[in-house]
Order: structure tokens, then C-alpha cells, then sequence
């Protein structure tokens, strides 16, 4: 068949025909487990039955209306992910790029009201906040803003997990507004900040009249071993972004607000056609009320500290494995070379798992993983590390 394809991919040379819980099957019927979610997004599984069950029948029932009438599954979305974040209102988006999107224009706005002109948000080294024009400017990454430029002005970098240096920025900038960052940085690696780190952001924001706005778009959604990233430690953020797994893979993103944040889109401000339509508000209801009932949380941290403790002590003695940490189940192995082989020697296993930042193995595998699939997972990771380093 010719390629009429866009290049923006490589895909590998696999196809999937279905899914079923934490497996995948090609279209010769072989099967793979899934240890990447699709970057994160279907961590209740395949073909989740609850979640199943509330798309098809919303589908049948009504898909889409807009935004210019209420939206019954929106509100109850809504107050559903309020509840469970301590936050107050939601705006809904269709992507994670579209929820940041909506956080960064809520703080330029939230400063305009303060009579700041040219309103500054902080972000960090290393941050991966989307592929929009203003996303990519906030990403702290060249790869992802090279070619781009002219790119969105209005963002400061600041070295991520370094409270001195943000200080600094308090002291000298009167144009901050906000700080936005991830509470663990996923496609630089699983970064995982010390602790302490979030409420010490939470007391400079305070003092400085900033908000404090989570990306947890990869982090989110029980994957790190509370519901929300930013959980393990006491801190309430101003504004949170949320996607990948808020639908099970039913395209949605959230931006949730808090406080004075909650009310600072006025009608006019912002908007999007798609955005909260009630085929992917039911199906992310669905996929949070799963989440919350069957306690999916508590499972991802005892999964992930067996999958964490299984890699280290079977590449223990193995050189070439300079790190291995988590939380939960944002899991890595950092190398100390560039390693992208092993994507493919893991499919050979019949794993799907990925590298990013070059040389970070990245396990993002479904939450709903029992023991014994752990242990497979664990098994043919190291079958294909060993081979790609022996
Ligand atoms: C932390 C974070 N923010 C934002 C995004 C962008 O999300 P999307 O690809 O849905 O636009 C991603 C995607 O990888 C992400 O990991």
C-alpha cells in the first residue's frame, strides 16, 4: 500500500489488531504485553469492561453537542475529579498539549488582572509540556523547539529540583506569575525530585503571589502511586493538567483550577468544539471511578516497588546499568549509553516498552497488573537488557 503518511513517526515495524487487560495481540495473533500504556494512557487495560460498557453506550446514545449547551457527564466529571483533587472547577480540552495550552493562558490572564503586562511563567530544564507553539516554547528541550522558532516568548527556565535558584528568580523578576512543572519529569527520564521539593515551590508561590501549576498529564491518574503525583507530598496545587490516561485512550485533557484560579476564564476567554463532549467525559468518568473504586492506586506503588526490586537485584552486577528508580509505576533504567536496541530486542520478547532522553529504558506498564504478570514483565526486560549489554 503506498505511504500517504505524514513523516512525524517511525513507527516499528508491528502492528496491534486488539487488546485484552495488559496484552496485545499483532495481526498474526501473537501476543505482547503491554509495558507502555501507549505512553501512559491505557493504564486500566484494554478493552477495560466498565469503561467498555460506558462508551458504547454513550455511543449509541449521543456523542456530541457542543459547548454552547451543558453537558450533563461534563459536570459530573467535573465534580467527580474536584472531589477526588481538592480543586474546584475543570475546563476540558482534547489533548494534554490543549490542557497546558489552557493552564499557561489562564496565568497570563490571572497576571493581566494584576496589572502585569508581560506576564513570566517558570518552567524547567528538561520539561516536556507538549508539541503546540506555546507548549514547545515552555518544553525545555532543543530537540522539540529546533526549526520552530520564532518561539513563544514569556517563559523563564530554572534548573529542575533547585530551589536556589527560583528564589533568585523571586528575588529579581517582577513579571512571574506562575510556575509550571512536572512533579516527576516523564520524557526526560522519570525524574524524580527530592522530597520536599513541591511544598517548598508551594511556600515561594505563596509568598510571591505565583500559582503553582502541576503538569501531571504523564504522572496523573494513579500512575505514580496516589491518584495525583503531587499527593506524596501535602501540597495543593492552583492548577493541575491532566490526558493520556484520564480516558483509557478516549481522547480528553483537563485543566483544573483552584482558589482565585478557578475563576479566571470568564465567558469569551477560552473554548474548544470538541473539548468535555460526552463520549469522552463518560468514558473518563468511567476509567476515575474504576480508578478510585477498585483502589488502582494502592496496587501501581505495590507493583512497582515488586518490578523496581526485581530489576535491581537481577542487573545488579550488570555495568551498564547506571540507575534504576521509580515511583510507582513511572519506572526506569537508566543505561550508560545511548540504548535504543533494547526497544527492539524487547519486542522480540514480546515486551513493548520505550527509550527516552537516549539512554532511560522507560516502563509505563497498565496498573491493573497482577503479581505474576509483574513478574513476567520483570523477566523479559531483563532478558532483553542482557542481551543488548552482553
Ligand atoms: C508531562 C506531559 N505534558 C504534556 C504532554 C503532551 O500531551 P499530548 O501528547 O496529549 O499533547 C505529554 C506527552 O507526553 C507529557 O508527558
Amino acid at each position: 500500500m503506498p505511504d500517504h503518511l505524514i513523516h512525524a513517526y517511525q513507527p516499528l515495524p508491528v502492528h496491534f489488531a486488539s487488546g485484552a487487560g495488559c496484552y496485545l495481540k499483532d495481526g498474526d495473533d501473537r501476543e505482547y504485553l503491554d509495558g507502555l500504556c501507549g505512553i501512559s494512557v491505557t493504564s486500566l487495560g484494554h478493552a477495560h469492561p466498565a469503561v467498555t460498557r460506558a462508551i458504547q453506550q454513550q455511543a449509541a446514545t449521543l456523542l456530541h453537542t457542543s459547548n454552547l449547551y451543558s453537558i450533563g457527564w461534563q459536570q459530573k466529571l467535573a465534580s467527580l475529579l474536584c472531589e477526588t483533587a481538592s480543586m474546584d472547577r475543570v475546563f476540558f480540552a482534547n489533548s494534554g498539549a490543549e490542557a497546558n495550552e489552557a493552564a499557561i493562558k489562564l496565568a497570563r490572564l490571572y497576571g493581566h488582572r494584576r496589572g502585569i503586562d508581560n506576564p513570566q511563567i517558570i518552567v524547567m530544564e528538561n520539561a516536556f509540556h507538549g508539541r503546540t507553539m506555546a507548549t514547545l516554547s515552555a518544553t525545555g528541550s532543543r530537540k522539540v523547539q529546533a526549526g520552530f522558532e520564532p518561539l513563544v516568548a514569556g517563559f523563564v527556565r530554572a534548573p529542575y529540583d533547585d530551589i536556589t535558584s527560583i528564589e533568585a528568580i523571586a528575588a529579581n523578576n517582577r513579571n512571574v506569575v506562575a510556575i509550571l512543572l512536572e512533579p516527576v519529569q516523564g520524557e526526560a527520564g522519570i525524574v524524580i525530585p527530592r522530597q520536599g521539593y513541591l511544598a517548598e515551590l508551594r511556600r515561594i508561590c505563596d509568598a510571591n503571589h505565583w500559582l503553582l501549576m502541576v503538569d501531571e498529564i504523564q504522572s496523573g491518574m494513579a500512575r505514580s502511586g496516589k491518584l495525583f503525583a503531587h499527593q506524596h507530598e501535602m501540597i495543593l496545587p492552583d492548577v493541575m493538567t491532566l490526558a493520556k490516561a484520564l480516558g483509557n485512550g478516549v481522547p480528553i485533557g483537563a485543566c483544573i483550577a483552584a482558589g482565585p484560579a478557578a475563576d479566571v476564564f470568564q465567558p469569551g476567554n477560552h473554548g474548544s468544539t470538541f473539548g468535555g463532549n460526552p463520549l469522552a467525559c463518560r468514558a473518563a468518568y468511567s476509567t476515575l471511578q474504576t480508578m478510585i473504586e477498585d483502589d488502582i492506586a494502592a496496587n501501581a506503588a505495590a507493583r512497582g516497588a515488586q518490578l523496581a526490586s526485581l530489576l535491581a537485584r537481577e542487573l545488579a552486577d550488570n555495568p551498564k546499568v547506571a540507575e534504576i528508580r521509580h515511583l510507582g509505576l513511572l519506572l526506569a533504567v537508566e543505561m550508560t549509553e545511548a540504548c535504543q536496541p533494547i526497544v527492539e530486542l524487547a519486542l522480540e520478547q514480546r515486551l513493548l516498552i520505550n527509550v527516552t532522553a537516549g539512554k532511560v529504558v522507560r516502563i509505563l506498564p497498565p496498573l491493573i497488573m497482577d503479581a505474576d504478570q509483574t513478574d513476567e514483565l520483570g523477566r523479559r526486560l531483563v532478558t532483553a537488557i542482557r542481551q543488548f549489554t552482553d
